[in-house]
C-alpha cells in the first residue's frame, strides 16, 4: 500500500505494508543509513529518530503510524552547518566506534528541545535507554551540557 512520508523536510512515497518498521523504510527504501539497527526490540536506542519532535524508536514504529514530520540524523544539521549538538559532539570527540551515536544525538536533541538546561540527573534519566557498548557516557553528558550552553548563547 502506498504511503506518503515527510522526512527531513522532503516528501517520500513508499509502497510497502503498513506494518513494516519505520527503521527498515528509512534505511532500505529511502537510503538514510545514519539511523542504525541495534536490537530491534526497543532496548538500545540506536534507531532513534524524531516524529514531530519526539524521540521514538524507529524499530518499533510501524510505517502506518509514521504520520508526522520525521527527522533523522541526516536532517538535524545541514551539510554546511552542523547543529549545535553535532558541533558539541565533534568537539568533545564523543564517538568511539560510533555505532550508537546517531541515536544518542537524536535522543539528546529531543531532551534539549524539551529541557534547555538539564542537570546531570536529568541527562542520565533521559539518556538511560540509549546504550553505548564503548562506554562514552561521560563524554555524552559533557557534550549535552556544552550543546545546551551553545544553544543558550546563540
Ligand atoms: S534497534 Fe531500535 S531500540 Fe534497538
Ligand atoms: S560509540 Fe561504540 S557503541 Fe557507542
Amino acid at each position: 500500500m502506498a504511503t506518503t512520508l515527510r522526512i527531513n523536510g522532503k516528501t517520500h512515497r513508499v509502497d510497502l505494508p503498513d506494518d513494516v518498521p519505520l527503521l527498515w523504510v528509512l534505511r532500505d527504501e529511502i537510503g538514510l543509513t545514519g539511523t542504525k539497527f541495534g536490537c530491534g526490540v526497543a532496548a538500545c536506542g540506536a534507531c532513534t529518530v524524531h516524529i514531530d519532535g519526539q524521540a521514538v524508536r524507529s524499530c518499533q514504529v510501524p510505517l502506518g503510524d509514521a504520520t508526522g514530520e520525521i527527522t533523522t540524523i541526516e536532517g538535524l544539521g545541514t551539510p554546511d552547518a552542523m547543529s549545535a549538538i553535532q558541533q558539541a559532539w565533534a568537539d568533545h570527540q564523543v564517538a568511539q566506534c560510533g555505532y550508537c551515536q546517531s541515536g544518542q544525538i537524536m535522543q539528546a536533541a529531543a531532551l534539549l528541545a524539551e529541557n534547555p538546561a538539564p542537570t546531570d540527573a536529568e541527562i542520565d534519566e533521559a539518556m538511560a535507554g540509549n546504550l553505548c557498548r564503548c562506554g562514552t557516557y561521560p563524554r555524552i553528558r559533557a557534550a549535552i551540557h556544552d550543546a545546551a550552553n551553545r544553544i543558550k548563547g546563540a
